[in-house]
């Protein structure tokens, strides 16, 4: 009930920040998956409320973009170039393979420790600097299997044991 109360005041504190109107929808769901990684049924339900809109209107936008997600995310979400001009680069496979292995987990999958998901991404504009990810917002270009594995292994020197990012 304490998670509840919370969430409910989180987002009376958005819909504060962005207004009621339907245009408030957006921002109020990116605030939302930024904190928590993910948009949860019951932030969907209260959002719906706040702004008096249908909840299935809430899930329709949730479920079209792919930067915001109805599953629990881990900390870092990494997202991988699949589209041609990244998969023909010579290095695509190895450094495909340092990632499963690195993770232990396939695309679609979130690690155990909560820290890192992985999924596909299409075309980000980064064609002649491939392979390319994003890491949340931050973007990596001409991976290896050696940069990848380095990269990673920052981001979790990064994080805490609850996940959280460390304040430099
Ligand atoms: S093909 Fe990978 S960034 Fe364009």
């Amino acid at each position: 009930m304490a998670g509840q109360t919370s969430l409910s005041n989180e987002i009376e504190a958005l819909v504060r920040k962005h207004g009621v109107s339907r245009e408030a929808l957006m921002p109020i769901l990116q605030d939302v998956n930024r904190a928590h990684n993910s948009v949860s049924e019951e932030a969907m339900l209260l959002i719906a409320r706040a702004l008096d809109i249908p909840r299935s209107e809430v899930y329709g936008v949730v479920t079209f973009y792919s930067f915001l997600s109805v599953k629990p995310r881990g900390r870092y979400v990494i997202r991988m170039c699949r589209t041609i001009s990244c998969d023909m680069k010579s290095d695509f496979r190895p450094m495909i393979a340092a990632l499963h292995d690195e993770l232990g987990v396939g695309f679609g999958e979130t690690t155990a420790d909560g820290l890192f998901t992985l999924e596909h991404t299409n075309c980000m504009g980064m064609c002649d600097q491939g392979p390319a990810m994003l890491v949340n917002e931050d973007v990596h270009i001409r991976l290896t299997e050696e940069s990848v594995r380095k990269i990673l292994r920052d981001y979790r020197s990064k994080a805490t044991p609850d996940g959280l990012t460390k304040i430099a």
